[in-house]
């Protein structure tokens, strides 16, 4: 005879007269979150080390993705542009292996940059099929000055999401350093953000690394709700 634990949570199985033998099941699987960024001067990049660094935190695993460079070298040469990092270069066919999005950009002329959005451009196959539908996503950014675009590069950002089906997960106030006065920052509750400067030398704050962080702890955390509701 068998005896089965049912609604006990085990897996255990029974036979009658015999030892009980505990079958194990695989542990659930980390949610898989992409940090799929751009970046020309490396501001976003380290906004993106901190975002990964949030999302490990909270127990998903983290894929950091660079989208392609759409500029010929002798621009970015012109532009002060400093070489790629050793960072993979997000595919569009891999991202319907990932459970959630988060994407880094510059501002460029109060939205995302080209290069960004000619990576979205290039999702077409994926927005006809459907594949992201229902999958949580959020941004982060970084501008040269205060008021030069952090919650325009959002809010304009949205429509990839709304397009794609994907859930947008702002991060409201949920770190109160967002609040704080005291000191010039980039973020809002659309994502984190820094300011570069109008000669971008200035790299993130440390109030700007730990919003960037938090936003990749609470963007698991959701995403990981959101899967724990699927199981
Ligand atoms: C073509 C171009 C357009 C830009 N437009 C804006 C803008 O609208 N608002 C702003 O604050 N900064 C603007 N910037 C500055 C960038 O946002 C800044 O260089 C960037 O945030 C630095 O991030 P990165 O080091 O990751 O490239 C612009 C820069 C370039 C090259």
């Amino acid at each position: 005879m068998v005896l089965l634990c049912g609604g006990c949570g085990s897996s255990s199985v029974k036979t009658a007269g015999a030892p009980a033998e505990p079958t194990t099941e695989p542990p659930p699987s980390m949610p898989k979150i992409a940090i799929v960024y751009y970046s020309t001067y490396g501001h976003v990049k380290t906004m993106a080390d901190m975002v990964k660094a949030g999302v490990e935190e909270a127990g998903c695993e983290a894929t950091l993705l660079q989208v392609p460079e759409t500029l010929p070298a002798e621009v970015l040469e012109k532009m002060g542009a400093p070489p790629k990092p050793d960072v993979a270069v997000a595919d569009p066919h891999t991202l319907p292996e990932f459970d959630g999005f988060l994407f880094g950009t510059p501002t460029r002329f109060g939205m995302a940059s080209a290069q960004m959005k000619s990576f979205m451009d290039a999702t077409g196959g994926l927005w006809m099929k459907g594949a992201l539908v229902g999958k949580p996503a959020g941004i982060f950014f970084s501008t040269g000055s205060q008021g030069g675009g952090q919650e325009t590069t959002a809010l304009t950002f949205v429509t990839q999401f709304a397009h794609h089906g994907l859930i947008f997960v702002p991060i409201g106030y949920s770190n109160p350093k967002l609040m704080d006065m005291g000191e010039i920052h980039g973020g809002s509750p659309y994502g984190a953000g820094c300011l570069a400067g109008p000669d971008g030398s200035r790299m993130p704050s440390d109030l700007e690394k730990d919003v960037a962080k938090h936003q990749g702890t609470y963007f698991a955390g959701v995403v990981k709700k959101l899967a724990a509701g699927a199981a």
